[in-house]
């Protein structure tokens, strides 16, 4: 049995900070965590477990903040080559840019190539578990697998379904996109650390009887989950009103076809009323908060406070590209501005938890990933309070856990991620501590 031990600060959370305060958080200044067999075996005080693992190695990270690895609620890897491709809204950077990037997925060689690369730049940004958008392609899927099945990630992906209102080659048929959804889920779905998720692409994209597919394919196989989008944009909600002239709204478009329910993930939630939230929150539903897209794109403002006080459940996410980082450090610091200009508040300890464990909740992995409680999966991140110039000054300054951990949220990003572990195996190597490379 392989086991090795981490010696550093260690920060993780067994609840939500907003209601349970700081109880919610597991601290220790000088901690040891002990991972053997992929998986977190203990987790304490380094003067109290030293004594007990013997000849275990130990690998010294003082200076580091040892947390669960980042989950990224939603993202499109076929995006990666248009992150940052400016467009007046949402509809037009779709038929632009995204259309046009997607189309090149059904070369598998072009599919594998960019996998690759998306992979490891999660990784570099302490992202160890993702929900990933494929395209139409069902290569496109395979290829993503391949490359998290070989860097061993908690990864879940799926293909796009779209059968109408898409360009005619990226369009399918609602019995095309079913069958290889189908072949695809029996291929990947719990193939190691690998899931599944039905994928139509949103509303307009899918006819009736494309929707009414992806409730069969649910109830066919439980624990598939389902990603979709869901009122990003004032045109986009214009156009399903008009495609859906019965529905109550956005949200009741897809709850007439059955799909709002548990490990059901819906990108953006912008354009919601109470009754939407509701309806959302008792399904089990997640909303992934996008808020790099939902600047870049000028979607408008997720109402985190709403969704907290009506007990709606979401994650942070960076939907690249039209998100314009992969930094999950980025992406909280953006919530949080997102937040306050609604006259709303993140705390640095409600970031981290949302990045970490509150994510696993929301996507149904807190059983897996997510916090270091003993039988977890070992993926885990170093942070460097002092990677940069400026975080090395500002943490310095900082008095409390909370005020260190909102500085790393509001100025970290992938500099910041000083190592990355995926079960107990090394990604990123942690780098020297200290701005200069000095220990
Ligand atoms: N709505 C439908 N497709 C997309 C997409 O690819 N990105 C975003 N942000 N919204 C969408
Ligand atoms: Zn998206």
């Amino acid at each position: 049995m392989r086991r090795a031990a981490y010696r550093g600060e260690i920060v993780d959370f067994t609840g939500d900070p907003l209601r349970d305060g700081e109880a919610a958080c597991r601290h220790f200044a000088d901690g040891l965590l002990v991972v053997g067999d992929g998986r977190v075996q203990e987790l304490g005080p380094f003067d109290a477990l030293a004594a007990r693992i013997g000849d275990t190695p130990v690998r010294d990270l003082r200076g580091r903040i040892l947390v669960p690895g980042f989950v990224d609620a939603h993202v499109h890897y076929p995006q990666t080559d248009i992150v940052a491709s400016p467009a007046p809204g949402l509809l037009d950077w779709l038929e632009r840019y995204t259309f046009p990037a997607e189309r090149r997925f059904a070369d598998p060689g072009h599919a594998a190539e960019v996998a690759g690369f998306f992979l490891d730049e999660l990784l570099r940004n302490g992202t160890t578990t993702a929900m990933v958008w494929a395209t139409v392609h069902p290569v496109s899927v395979d290829a993503i697998m391949q490359a998290a099945r070989a860097r061993n990630m908690r990864l879940i992906a799926g293909k796009v379904l779209m059968d109408r209102n898409c360009p005619a080659d990226l369009c399918e048929t609602a019995e095309s996109g079913t069958a290889e959804t189908r072949a695809l889920i029996e291929r990947w779905h719990g193939a190691g650390r690998l899931g599944y998720a039905v994928t139509p692409r949103f509303a307009p994209t899918s006819t009736p009887a494309q929707l009414a597919a992806c409730a069969r394919l649910l109830d066919e196989h439980p624990g598939v989950w389902l990603q979709s989008h869901l009122a990003e944009n004032a045109d986009e909600l214009r156009w399903v009103a008009g495609l859906f002239p019965d529905a109550r709204s956005y949200t009741d478009v897809y709850d007439r076809f059955g799909l709002l329910r548990g490990r059901s993930v819906w990108a953006h939630g912008i354009h919601l009323d109470d009754a939407d939230r509701e309806r959302l929150a008792a399904s089990g539903a997640t909303v992934a908060f996008c808020p790099t897209s939902n600047l870049f794109l000028g979607s408008g403002l997720f109402d985190a406070a709403a969704a907290d006080r009506q007990g709606l459940r979401y994650a942070p996410a960076t939907d690249v590209g039209g998100g314009t980082s992969f930094s999950m450090l980025r992406t909280l610091a953006a919530a949080h501005d997102v937040m306050r200009l609604q006259r709303q508040a993140l705390s640095g300890l409600r970031a981290l938890w949302l990045a970490t464990h509150g994510a696993a909740q929301a996507i149904g992995l807190d059983d897996r990933i997510g916090s270091f409680e003993p039988g977890r999966e070992a993926d885990f991140v170093a942070l460097d309070p002092a990677a940069t110039p400026l975080l090395a000054r500002r943490t310095a300054q900082a008095g409390s856990l909370e005020e260190r951990l909102f500085a790393l949220t509001m100025l970290g990003d992938d500099r910041a991620v000083a190592g990355v572990w995926i079960a107990g195996g090394c990604m990123k190597p942690p780098t020297a501590r200290g701005v200069d490379g000095f220990t």
